[in-house]
């Protein structure tokens, strides 16, 4: 079935991956988060566990609830997914097909890019500005037949943003039955302006977040869809109805109401984020500036090689994409992390 062909992040991050891994590797190549779930959430985990046996639908439904206080939305609006991954493949394979084309930017996130390829939907890549943002006049032009235009903001694998106010734009000029989707998974990690303002303007525009990254929860699997009601049905009805795992849904709601766990992740992460920046500008090393949790790496030769360099020093960094085959994404890890990876980095281009 169409629907279940995806290509999904740890997929692609798996595929390049040293196998068997040694215990001891450092992993900055899914940009997963190293802190895992908070203590909050994994305190609520532990203590529904005895309730495993039941499907308690009321869990989801709260947690629902306490997403659409939080952001001011109706709660038809909202549907938990398990994780965002499944969301956005039934998104590609409802609003794409052979007459309506994908458009995305070029590097982005291949997960629809690969979903609107099985489904024999022409997938137009238009490459990022000058600044790293979706050239949305550019997408524009390129796909006047798209049947869905994905934005993702910050965009993976560079950290870099989109302005809102081209989000608006795109979503003012897109061809009629177009659909915006704004994947925000890693948003968490910037203080940028979300999309969901269109959501609630009943615009054309779907919001996908996840607990997959600054939340910790990856292995959990628990992400939102926020749209209009008649376009959430649209594609979600596509992968029929099914209950979430209670520990997912718990979690996420510890990590919701925990307040001050977002703004605490974001330090962090900026914080190693800028030690490894300035390492790498005192040793003449050059790359992207992101505002993520992830970044590209220029290595001046084939990436790849690089790669397979770093695993040999057990550290596995991210995947190549063809439009930058001398860039390599590396995924912000623990500070001691990003120490083993300046001291392998060094070593492998120094060789
Ligand atoms: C941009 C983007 N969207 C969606 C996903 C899917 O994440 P999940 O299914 O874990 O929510 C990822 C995973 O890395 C991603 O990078």
């Amino acid at each position: 079935m169409a629907a279940f062909r995806v290509t999904t992040e740890p997929m692609l991050a798996a595929a390049a991956r040293r196998k068997p891994h040694s215990s001891d590797a450092v992993l900055i190549d899914a940009n997963e988060n190293p802190l895992g779930p908070s203590q909050p959430a994994r305190d609520a985990m532990s203590a529904i566990l005895a309730q495993g046996g039941r499907y308690s639908d009321e869990l989801t439904d709260n947690l629902v609830d306490i997403f659409a206080k939080m952001e001011g939305l109706n709660r038809d609006y909202i549907r938990i997914v398990v994780g965002s991954t499944p969301a956005l493949a039934l998104s590609v394979l409802t609003f794409t097909s052979p007459q309506k084309s994908y458009v995305t930017a070029d590097p982005s996130f291949e997960l629809g890019m690969n979903t609107a390829d099985h489904a024999g939907a022409r997938v137009v890549k238009v490459p990022l500005s000058k600044t790293y943002a979706h050239d949305v006049k550019a997408m524009l032009a390129a796909g006047s037949d798209a049947g869905l235009f994905y934005i993702c903001n910050p965009n993976n694998p560079t950290g870099t943003m989109t302005p809102h106010s081209e989000t608006e734009y795109l979503v003012a000029n897109k061809p009629k039955d177009s659909v915006v989707l704004v994947d925000e998974a890693y948003i968490h990690f910037t203080e940028t302006q979300s999309a969901l303002d269109l959501v609630k303007a009943d615009k054309d525009v779907i919001v996908l977040r996840t607990f997959s990254k600054v939340y910790g929860m990856a292995g959990l699997r628990c992400g939102l869809a926020i749209a209009r009601p008649d376009l959430l049905d649209k594609f979600m009805q596509r992968g029929g109805y099914n209950f979430m795992p209670i520990t997912a849904v718990v979690a996420a709601t510890a990590s919701l109401e925990d307040a001050s766990l977002v703004s605490e992740r974001r330090r962090i992460n900026a914080t190693i984020r800028q030690q490894t920046f300035d390492w790498l500008s005192r040793n003449n090393y050059s790359f992207i500036p992101s505002e993520s949790n992830c970044f590209m790496l220029e290595t001046k030769r084939p990436g790849q090689q690089v790669r397979d360099a770093m695993a040999k020093e057990n550290v596995l960094i991210g995947r190549v994409w063809p439009i930058m085959p001398t860039h390599v994404r590396i995924t912000v890890g623990t500070q001691q992390e990003m120490d083993r990876f300046q001291s392998a980095f060094q070593k492998v281009m120094k060789a």
